[in-house]
């Protein structure tokens, strides 16, 4: 039989857009039931730390505000912040806060890392977990989607528009840096839907002088400007990471490889000057597209379905055209999903022209 009353919902790991449209479908889906919903506040920080911080939400939390319609996180998000305990610690401290709330069960919505930490401390503490993927990086496994990620292509496609208008007032070949991680969809994604010339992601090797063999066509071909979309995550030619920041636990975090490729371009070909916008943390926050806001609508109501029949300690996905699950373990077993060289997606922007890299 399945006891489920109370639940909590919280956001884990780098924001997205999407966020608050997916909680706004968890509250009001639960709700619906009769449930009682705490949204727990900076992710799994509001359960652990004392006091515990949280705020009830009900059926009018979001029914005339504007919160679902923005990007960022009502809840607040902890990113990477959870190494410096240890787990038994931090599963010990988030057991503690469940059982002090009165909670049956805990809505994240959050990345691969956070259903990896999230589902640990739920299997430690024993409470029963659903998870909702949101990445703008698209790396979850197993679900074709994550929330947050299309709403980060428009940005990304936006950008590629504007800087196309501006390379050919200037004659020139502007390279777009572009988030990701180690995955390569958001540039590949936001490369083909705003049609540039170039397209570098981690999967596949580039070679300098292939670009600049694709800029001299470009050149030859009559136009006097370009588009170059870079992934943060590709390396050097010496096989290197360009690194900027660190985050929270010390781990460095991509960020350079646009003015690296400015540089070395620039030494072998002067046609095209070249300029670099990196564009950093607006691809978290634009406007959630109607594709996301429908994704968290579909997500955020699965995610209920699954705790009313007791089906716990799963993910959301988003498979062959319709919502599903899987466990925490399969997803996990999986892995992070990168973009698949082969994929309809890199042969179409090869099949139209774009150079991205060295596909064997
Ligand atoms: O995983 C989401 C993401 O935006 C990555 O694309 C990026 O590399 C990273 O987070 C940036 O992290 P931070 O916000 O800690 O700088």
């Amino acid at each position: 039989m399945n006891n489920t009353k109370k639940i909590g919902v919280l956001t884990s790991g780098g924001d997205c857009s999407g966020l608050n449209a997916t909680i706004r479908a968890v509250v009001n889906a639960a709700t619906q039931k009769g449930w009682e919903v705490y949204g727990i506040i900076n992710g799994t920080d509001g359960l652990t730390e004392t006091p515990i911080q949280y705020e009830i939400l009900t059926e009018h939390s979001f029914s005339d505000s504007p919160w679902p319609r923005l990007s960022g996180s009502y809840l607040g998000s902890l990113n990477k912040g959870v190494k410096m305990e240890s787990l038994e610690e931090m599963s010990a401290k988030f057991g503690r806060g469940v059982k002090e709330l009165g909670l049956d069960a805990i809505v994240v919505i959050g990345g691969d890392g956070s259903m990896n930490i999230c589902g640990n401390y739920c299997k430690g503490a024993g409470i029963k977990m659903v998870g909702i993927p949101k990445t703008i990086d698209n790396d979850t496994p197993i679900t074709e989607f994550s929330v947050g990620f299309n709403s980060a292509v428009q940005v990304c496609m936006d950008a590629v528009d504007s800087l196309n208008l501006t390379a050919r007032s200037h004659h020139r070949a502007l390279i777009l840096e572009v988030m990701g991680r180690d995955a390569g969809h958001l540039a590949m994604h936001a490369a083909l839907a705003g049609q540039a010339d170039v397209c570098l992601v981690p999967e596949i090797p580039y070679k300098i002088d292939s670009i600049i063999e694709k800029l001299k066509q470009v050149k030859a071909s009559g136009r006097n400007h370009a588009v170059i979309v870079v992934s943060e995550g590709i390396k050097n030619e010496n096989g290197e990471h360009i690194v900027g920041a660190k985050n929270l636990i010390g781990e460095k975090v991509y960020g350079g490889i646009g003015d690296y490729l400015s540089a070395e371009i620039n030494k072998r070909y002067t046609e095209f000057q070249t300029r670099v916008t990196r564009l950093g943390h607006v691809q978290r926050a634009g406007a959630p597209t109607a594709f996301d806001r429908t994704l968290a609508a579909v997500f955020g109501a699965k995610a209920i379905e699954l705790l009313d029949k007791g089906e716990t300690n799963r993910m959301v996905i988003w498979k062959d055209g319709k919502v599903s699950s899987a466990t925490i373990e399969e997803v996990l077993k999986e892995g992070t999903t990168l973009l698949n060289p082969h994929s309809d997606y890199v042969k179409a922007a090869v099949a139209t022209g774009m150079y991205v890299g060295e596909v064997k």
